[in-house]
């Protein structure tokens, strides 16, 4: 469906919400699929326990004809309780607020390093490449425990699997690439651990005896890429919608303090990762007088229910007063976002200096001219040209 505005959903998804908030679709390779575009049957859908998120299941809704694989070991967000659960339980502790938080000085750091870079550089500059790409993926770095000296390869292999200019062996050889470097990465931890998430885990899982090599590697590779083009092109979109609303960027050098509730505001206006909660049914259930029946696969269509109207008012408008926590930017159910306390803080972090360092930031091309990823399943912009 084609977006009208960049900066929000399609508008035909408010339509089909309308008509109805369960609908039946059809997919590009011919298969039918339930859309869930309602906010309520959204999160009921996500919390029941007859449905799954095994890829393999051939009823599973493939968005894009061909690229079902089989997901690696420690996958999480592939598997079904009790698998699922055993192992979100190992890592879940290490994303709680209070853990995120000790990451500030180190995300702070990282993200004045690249403002750093990006000012000394030509301008205009790409703030996709000084700043959206490299956050993330260095805080990443942080969080697994790659080492200072590898950080600046580390870095530029995941460059490559997001850009559009690499080529799809590219971008095959470079995730074989990251997968054998966390799998060393791993193999050096076993023996000599640091302070760091996976030496933590190693150490966890062979406290119940169920430490296996692979699994930790899946783990590792799942969080860079859950964790990765996710916040880069939340970064992205929130300073383009920013530099495009000036009483919105006002609002933000105004009262900074104000920034998480932005930033949650912001997630659930842009729910980029609109198709992410697709699900396949494993046993009959009804919803909203609906039977969904086993192998039926099922789309739950996030930025159509974080802008339902029956639960955030002028869901088109960016209103930072609005608390608009429960939105379902991150998801819904038991395989919720790990990661969101961690999102939520480099976004806030990033945001907060981005504008206070560079008060006269402006767009280098006017928002038609930005190339947004409409094609991709995590919206975003490709180019984000800035000037100060
Ligand atoms: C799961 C969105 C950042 C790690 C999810 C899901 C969504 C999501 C929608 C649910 C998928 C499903 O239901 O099948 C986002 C967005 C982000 C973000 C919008 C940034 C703005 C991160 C970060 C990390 C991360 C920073 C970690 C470094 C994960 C993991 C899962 C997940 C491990 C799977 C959880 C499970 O299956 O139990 N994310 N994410 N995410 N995310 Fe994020």
């Amino acid at each position: 469906m084609p977006r009208s505005c960049p900066f929000g959903p399609p508008p035909q998804y408010a339509q089909v919400r309308r008509e109805a908030p369960i609908s039946r679709v059809t997919l590009q390779d011919g298969k039918q699929a339930w859309l869930i575009t309602g906010h309520a049957f959204a999160r009921e859908f996500l919390s029941s326990d007859k449905i799954s998120s095994n890829r393999a299941n051939p009823g599973f809704p493939q968005l894009v004809p061909g690229v079902a694989s089989v997901p690696l070991k420690g996958t999480i967000v592939a598997m079904d309780p009790p698998e699922h659960s055993q192992h979100r339980r190992m890592i879940t502790n290490e994303f709680t607020v209070k853990r995120v938080k000790q990451m500030r000085p180190a995300i702070q750091r990282i993200t004045d390093r690249s403002i750093d870079e990006m000012l000394a550089g030509p301008r205009p500059a790409d703030l996709v490449e000084a700043l959206s790409l490299p956050v993330p993926s260095l805080v990443i770095c942080e969080l697994l425990g790659v080492p200072y000296a590898d950080r600046g390869q580390f870095q530029g292999r995941t460059k490559v699997i997001l850009s559009r200019n690499s080529t799809s062996e590219q971008r095959r050889d470079t995730a074989l690439w990251l997968r054998q470097y966390i799998n060393g990465l791993v193999v050096g931890k076993e023996t000599e651990p640091g302070e760091d998430l996976l030496s933590r885990l190693i150490d966890k899982y062979r406290g119940i005896d169920a430490y296996d090599r692979e699994t930790l590697t899946g783990i590792g590779l799942l969080l860079l890429v859950g964790g990765h083009e996710t916040t880069a092109n939340m970064i992205s979109l929130s300073a383009a919608s920013l530099l495009d609303d000036p009483e919105l960027l006002a609002g933000l050098r105004e009262r900074p303090e104000r920034t998480p509730q932005l930033v949650e505001e912001l997630l659930r206006f842009h729910s980029i990762v609109d198709n992410a909660t697709s699900r396949v049914v494993v046993e009959d259930f009804e919803l909203d007088g609906i039977t969904f029946r086993a192998g039926d696969g099922v789309i739950v269509a996030a930025a159509a229910a974080s802008h339902d109207p029956d639960v955030f008012e002028r869901p088109d408008q960016i209103d930072v007063d609005r608390g608009a926590r429960h939105h379902l930017a991150f998801g819904f159910g038991i395989h919720q976002c790990l990661g969101q306390n961690l999102a939520r803080l480099e976004l806030e972090i990033v945001l907060n200096t981005l504008f206070a360092r560079i008060p006269d930031l402006t767009l280098a091309d006017p928002v038609e001219r930005l190339p947004f990823k409409s094609d991709a399943l995590v919206y975003g912009i490709h180019r984000l040209p800035v000037t100060w």
